[in-house]
């Protein structure tokens, strides 16, 4: 990735100064938090983790080294994921941790940083609220919002600002977003409150149904990045899951295969072809023409899991490409929107930049 982190836009546009160097974008996500800044591109990718002493109420780790400690904290420490669906369950820990990265790209203090923040097109006013509240109270100067579709789309370097159709899937921890997208807008999406997370819960009561089995969440994870699959595969693989017995209470080792995953993810698996079908539904046919030549994108982390992209392929016979890098993508999108928010604050367009602000019907086009 050259140094600006890949940006489309030529450098010259935004790089006001001194000052510009100062602006990030952030990607709050239920699983992963990602700080791009202005100029040097990815500063920051921890999972979105915060292990909390509650007697104390200090904060004991954050990010990589917090997640090390899900499932096996003491009883007063907890390590806590502060948001759930991709929005803040948790206000006062998503400060911290918000405090925390920004700190790590800005160490003086009082270089507030002005933020772009990535948010769920399907936020509610409260929800959005809270997103802008946990930024500024961790320092931030300003904060902008910008919808997670339209992120994914720049970050994926699909045209969105020309009048055509571009359908993109974002498949994160917590939320599934489905977007067309023309003119630098969204036309029509569904976003949904299911995504990797779901995958693994639906696999840890599978084992729980199944095996008599209880498993962490680590475990399912880990299953679901090794032997988790959407489509039946050539060679089916296996491996061993070790739990507790519900029946003994003792550990107990058992074998899971590729083919059982499958039948355990199912049902969260068939909510997000549904919600694109949906979408597909519901946009207008010139555009829907455009979707077919051109065919879906799909980002996240979530999209990631073994045979999605020849699922999603299978139920909408439209051709289906991944992002080159689908769990930095809506983070280097949000970051290459750095520059045109100066363009547009140059530009003095106020009616744009309350666009920019509220994350709705946010306006990218270079007019
Ligand atoms: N190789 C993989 N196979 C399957 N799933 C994966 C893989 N790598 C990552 N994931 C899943 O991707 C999800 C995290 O993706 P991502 O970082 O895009 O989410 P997020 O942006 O934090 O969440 P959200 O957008 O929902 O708030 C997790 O559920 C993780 O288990
Ligand atoms: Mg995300």
């Amino acid at each position: 990735m050259p140094a600006n982190g890949g940006s489309a836009y030529p450098r010259s546009i935004g790089l006001l100064g001194g000052r510009a160097a100062h602006d990030i974008a952030i990607d709050l996500g239920t699983a992963n938090t990602l700080v791009y800044e202005r100029g040097r591109g990815i500063v920051v990718s921890e999972p979105s983790v915060v292990a909390v002493d509650f007697a104390t109420g200090a904060v004991h780790a954050v990010g990589a080294d917090a997640r090390r400690m899900i499932g096996r904290t003491p009883a007063s420490i907890s390590a806590i994921r502060p948001l759930r669906h991709g929005v803040i369950a948790d206000l006062e820990v998503t400060e911290q941790m918000l405090r925390h990265f920004i700190r790590r790209v800005h160490p003086r203090r009082f270089l507030r940083a002005r933020v772009v923040m990535c948010a769920p097109s399907g936020i509610t006013d409260v929800e959005q609220r809270a997103v802008e509240e946990a930024c500024l109270a961790a320092g931030a100067r300003q904060v902008h919002l910008i919808e997670e579709p339209i992120a994914a789309a720049i970050g994926a370097q699909m045209p969105i600002s020309e009048p055509s159709g571009n359908l993109v899937v974002d498949v994160g921890g917590g939320t599934s977003e489905v977007a067309v997208i023309s003119l630098g807008s969204i036309v029509v999406s569904e976003s949904l409150r299911v995504g990797g997370y779901d995958l693994d819960d639906a696999l840890a009561n599978y084992l729980k149904r199944e095996r008599t089995l209880a498993v962490g969440e680590q475990t399912v994870e880990n299953l679901k990045l090794e032997i988790g699959s959407a489509v039946a595969r050539e060679f089916e693989v296996e491996s061993e899951v070790r739990g507790r017995d519900l029946v003994s209470g003792l550990p107990k080792t058992v074998a899971l295969s590729s083919a059982e995953t499958r039948e355990a993810y199912a049902e969260p698996l068939r909510a997000i072809v549904a919600a694109i079908h949906d979408t597909l539904e519901r946009t207008p046919p010139e555009l829907a023409a455009d979707i077919g030549d051109r065919g879906i994108v799909l980002a996240g982390g979530g999209v990631l899991l073994n045979g999605f992209r020849e699922l999603v392929e299978q139920e909408t016979r439209l051709p289906v490409h991944l992002t080159e890098s689908p769990l930095t993508c809506v983070a280097v999108g949000a970051g290459h929107s750095l520059e045109e928010f100066q363009t547009l604050e140059r530009m003095g367009d106020t009616r744009r930049r309350r666009a920019l602000s509220l994350g709705r019907r946010t306006t990218f086009s270079r007019r």
